[in-house]
Order: structure tokens, then C-alpha cells, then sequence
């Protein structure tokens, strides 16, 4: 169960989600027809440990029936975080053509863009979430000898806490255009904190800015994500997430002064070939939309 104020580090609560994705997309990375490929995904599971690690080395018995190998749930769940990896990654690559070297990913987790991506000179990433969890992206990306590609600044800061003064005391200027993530983050915050953080980005973003968020929908409009996994693990992740109505994305930007296009990932899979009907049986992949906006200047 969630409490105010909870915090974790990534082997626990919430911070284990990040490494759920991206143990997802390390195994996505593997298969040659993929839709995105991030080589650091794989290097965050050896420095989790033996059993992360065994996700992409071993063929055991527990591996086989981790839910990330089910042939229903799995192989869905993997192809879809696949998807919105390049959903974003393209996101970056019109941000950083429109000239936005200000990039803030809230919930950043072990995103490895900074490290991935071939970002422009003068570009600064900053990097929100718990401090834990940074910290062992730092230290096991630095094990392994990587480095990022643009000024990558991490801020580690609760969300629900006042993150915007942290931005700022870390260079963030609310002048300049930025351009924004929030990839798997709003599920796990509260309707109204939702809200709010909306709020605070448009009060510092300047005209020109983007945003790019992924979002599920609750589960009385639409299957809930999971439901048709295993039930301890559809209990483990229900105690995380607030399963609660919520304002409709492109609707909240759009009727604020940007100008919001909103994806279906089923429509986004079906363009990159991929058979939708066979995936739809693990998982509700109509719960889930992309949602890009521009502030208009
Ligand atoms: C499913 S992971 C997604 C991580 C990353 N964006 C990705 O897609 O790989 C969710 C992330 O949200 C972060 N998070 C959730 N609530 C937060 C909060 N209140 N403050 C800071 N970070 C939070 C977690 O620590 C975790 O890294």
C-alpha cells in the first residue's frame, strides 16, 4: 500500500517498477525485429543482481516462468514498452531539431537517453526522482564505464515534494523553451497530484516547449494494465499504482494553450506492423495513448 511521503530505492515499491521496464526492454533489445533498442537496459539488470541478470543470461526454470516470458502477458507487455521507447526517442529527435536544449524527464528512472541518444551540443538533461534510485543509475552506468552524451543533471527529489525549486537550483531556466518526459510516471501519483504537476509544468514552460507523456487509463474505463497476469503479481503492482479516474491528457493541454495530438499505442503498433489482435490477449493495450503537445508562442 502507498503512504504519504514513501520513498524506496529500486529494489522496493515503486523504484522496482523501473527495473520491471527495463528488464522489458532489455529483453526487447534481443530480438532482432525490435522497434527499440537500449543497450543500457541489460547493464542496469547485471548491476541489480543475480536474478535480474538471469532475465537475459538463463534458461532456467524461473526464468522461463517469469511474467516477462509468459506468451501472453510477456511477450505483450514487452512489445509495448518496445513501442513508447521509439515513441520517445522520435519525440527527442524533433525536440532537438526544433532547437530545445533544455530536457526534463520527471520519474526518469533508468531511462538511459542521455547515455543513448545522439544529443546536440549545449543540451542539458535533467533527470527527476527519488534519490535511490538515481544513485544506482549513477553508480552502475560509472561501473561500467559509460558516459552520457549531453549535461546530464540529476535531481533527486520526491515528486509530491517541491521539485520546481530543485530544477531551478540546478540551472533549469524557465525563460528558455524545454521540452518534457513523462514516460510511466502518472499511474503512480494521485489524480490531483497529477493535476498539479501539470500545472507546474505549464507555469515553466516557455512558448515553444513540448511535452510527451504516456497514459494508462483507469480500469473503469478500460481493462486494468496486468489484469490478466498472474494474481500476485496483479496485486503486488495494484498496491503501487492509484487506480482512479483522471483528467484526459491531450484535453488538459490542449484547452491550456498547446497544441496536443494524442496516439493509441494499438494505432502506433498496428503503423509499425505489428499484429495488434494477437498481442491484445496479454494485455489491455487499449488502456494505453501517447500524448505529444507544443505550447503555442
Ligand atoms: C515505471 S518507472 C518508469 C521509469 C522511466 N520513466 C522509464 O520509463 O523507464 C516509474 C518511476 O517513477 C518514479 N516515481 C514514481 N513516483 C515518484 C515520485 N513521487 N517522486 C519521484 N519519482 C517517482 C519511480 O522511482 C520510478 O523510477
Amino acid at each position: 500500500m502507498r503512504t504519504e511521503g514513501d520513498s524506496w530505492d529500486i529494489n522496493t515499491s515503486v523504484g522496482s517498477t523501473a527495473l520491471f521496464v527495463a528488464a522489458a526492454r532489455a529483453i526487447a533489445a534481443r530480438r532482432p525485429d525490435a522497434l527499440a533498442v537500449d543497450p543500457y537496459a541489460e547493464v542496469f539488470l547485471r548491476a541489480a543482481g543475480a536474478e535480474w541478470a538471469a532475465l537475459i543470461d538463463g534458461d532456467t526454470e524461473q526464468v522461463r516462468e517469469h511474467p516477462l516470458y509468459s506468451a501472453d502477458f510477456g511477450r505483450t507487455f514487452v512489445e509495448f514498452q518496445a513501442a513508447r521507447t521509439r515513441y520517445f526517442d522520435d519525440y527527442f529527435e524533433a525536440v532537438t531539431a526544433a532547437g530545445i536544449r533544455q530536457i526534463v524527464m520527471l520519474a526518469a528512472g533508468l531511462d538511459a537517453r542521455a547515455y543513448r541518444l545522439p544529443w546536440p551540443d549545449g543540451t542539458v538533461i535533467y533527470e527527476l526522482d527519488q534519490p535511490r534510485v538515481l544513485e544506482f543509475k549513477r553508480d552502475a552506468l560509472a561501473a561500467n564505464g559509460d558516459k552520457a552524451r549531453a549535461d546530464r543533471r540529476a535531481v533527486a527529489v520526491d515528486l509530491h515534494e517541491d521539485w520546481p525549486t530543485a530544477l531551478r537550483d540546478n540551472g533549469f531556466d524557465p525563460a528558455e523553451r524545454s521540452a518534457w518526459l513523462l514516460e510511466g510516471l502518472l499511474i503512480y501519483l494521485p489524480a490531483a497530484t497529477q493535476d498539479e504537476l501539470f500545472a507546474t509544468i505549464d507555469a515553466l514552460a516557455a512558448p515553444g516547449s513540448r511535452i510527451s507523456i504516456e497514459q494508462v487509463s483507469p480500469s473503469d474505463q478500460a481493462d486494468t494494465p496486468l489484469a490478466r497476469q498472474s494474481d500476485a503479481a496483479k496485486d503486488d503492482w495494484m498496491n503501487l499504482i492509484y487506480d482512479e479516474p483522471r483528467s484526459e491528457v491531450a484535453q488538459w493541454f490542449s484547452e491550456r494553450g498547446w497544441d496536443a495530438e494524442r496516439t493509441e499505442l494499438t494505432d502506433y503498433l498496428r503503423a509499425a506492423g505489428r499484429d495488434v489482435a494477437v498481442l491484445d490477449v496479454g494485455f489491455p493495450l487499449s488502456s494505453v495513448s501517447l500524448v505529444t503537445a507544443v505550447r503555442r508562442g
